[in-house]
């Protein structure tokens, strides 16, 4: 049976499909809906692979849903497709409303209407992942213990709203309907393939474009930092492992200020790609108005996946922000391609 994946052409699915078809798992179908942050491009090496299929569609399209698992007969499903970044979230969020809310529970309802039709032995072993961040949670202080799977949920923006209005729904069909669901919340992730829009690639583009380098307020809010192939990692071990209705949050212990990141960032780029002027890309740093109701602090607490299904990162940090770096450097047509047109005006606007 083949598993389906939602929103695999954004940044963590490109990365999880790659790496369960180099490893020879079940077929794996892709819908996804190709927004601004979604990029075929990503998947271009797998396109041909013959446990691969792509579907262009939305999630919140039912009929659509309904005739890929007809025709698929998935084992399980991971839904990543959503709307991502908190700015754009501030500037508007019916987008967001409409995949992370109404998307995912079309998902869920053309999922539960499926799972029904299913033998007994494939219902018990069907399973649908929700793929949730830790910005549901809210926003911690300096000395406060980090997240666990009870930490009552307290999102600030429209995005972290979203997230936590699609948990909440996924959680009610767990109790509601009985459908096998498995939820994961996981810190700031970082690697090849995410869109330049997020810190760390948009301070490695910029930097390179001789751009400014923009820190929002202080510098001094913290996020946990993950590498996203050990994301992908925890994904499967909880989709293989997880108990049905649990909930397991997913970190990398690697809590660094916004500063400390750009700054790693600049250290590594003056050592990989000095400047012409051989002055240190930090010079461009620039301190700028603050995100609107921005989250002081993310912390995870990985224990329970780590002791209940024995799950750990691979990477450090940094040794992941010198994947990552050189990444972009490698990789310098990929960020020309998403860095033209939209990609332009966002910016304009935002940082304006
Ligand atoms: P992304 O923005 O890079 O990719 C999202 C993908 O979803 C894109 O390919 C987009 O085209 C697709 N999509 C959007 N709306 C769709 C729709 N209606 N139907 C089908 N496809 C649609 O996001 P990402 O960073 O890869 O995040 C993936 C998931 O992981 C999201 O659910 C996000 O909330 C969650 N998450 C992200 C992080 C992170 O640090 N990036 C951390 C924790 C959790
Ligand atoms: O915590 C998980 C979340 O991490 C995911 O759910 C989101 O999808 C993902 O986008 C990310 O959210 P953040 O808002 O933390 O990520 P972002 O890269 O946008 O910002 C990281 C930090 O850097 C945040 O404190 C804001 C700050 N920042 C960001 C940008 C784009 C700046 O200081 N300057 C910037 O230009």
């Amino acid at each position: 049976m083949a598993i389906l994946v939602t929103g695999g052409a954004g940044f963590i699915g490109a990365n999880f499909i790659l790496e369960w078809l180099g490893n020879d798992l079940p077929a794996i179908v892709n819908i996804d809906k190709l927004t601004y942050a979604g990029n075929i491009d990503n998947l271009a090496t797998v396109a041909e692979h013959a446990d691969y299929t792509f579907v262009h569609g939305d999630i919140a399209d039912g009929e659509l849903v309904s005739q890929i698992l007809t025709q698929h007969q998935p084992s399980a499903i991971i839904n990543f497709a959503a709307e991502s970044h908190v700015d754009r979230s501030i500037h508007g969020a019916s987008e967001f409303i409409q995949t992370n809310v109404v998307g995912t529970l079309n998902l869920l309802e053309k999922t539960r209407e499926y799972w029904l039709g299913l033998d007994a032995n494939e219902q018990q072993r069907f399973r649908f992942l929700h793929v949730s961040t830790d910005e549901v949670y809210g926003s911690l202080h300096t000395d406060d213990p980090a997240f666990t799977e009870s930490h009552p949920y307290q999102p600030n923006s429209p995005y972290s709203a979203s997230k936590a209005a699609s948990d909440h729904l996924v959680r009610a069909y767990f109790h509601t309907h009985g459908l096998p669901v498995l939820t994961t919340n996981c810190s700031n992730n970082y690697g090849p393939y995410q869109f330049p829009e997020k810190l760390i690639p948009l301070v490695i583009h910029n930097a390179l474009q001789g751009q400014p380098l923009p820190i929002y307020g202080d510098g001094q809010q913290i996020r946990d930092w993950l590498f996203v192939t050990d994301h992908c990692s925890a994904i499967r071990c909880v989709l293989e492992a997880g108990e049905p209705g649990e909930v397991y949050n997913i970190g990398g212990l690697n809590e660094k200020t916004n500063l400390q990141v750009v700054n790693t960032v600049c250290d590594l780029l003056d050592e990989l790609e000095p400047r012409a002027d051989g002055k240190s890309y930090g010079r461009q740093i620039e301190f700028v108005k603050d995100r609107p109701g921005h989250d002081r602090r993310y912390a995870i607490d990985a224990s329970k996946i780590e002791t209940e299904l024995g799950w750990t990162p691979r990477e450090s940090f940094e040794s992941g922000m010198l994947k990552t770096v050189q990444w972009y450097l490698d990789n310098a047509k990929w960020v020309d391609r998403v860095t033209s047109g939209d990609y332009r005006s966002w910016v304009a606007r935002h940082y304006a």
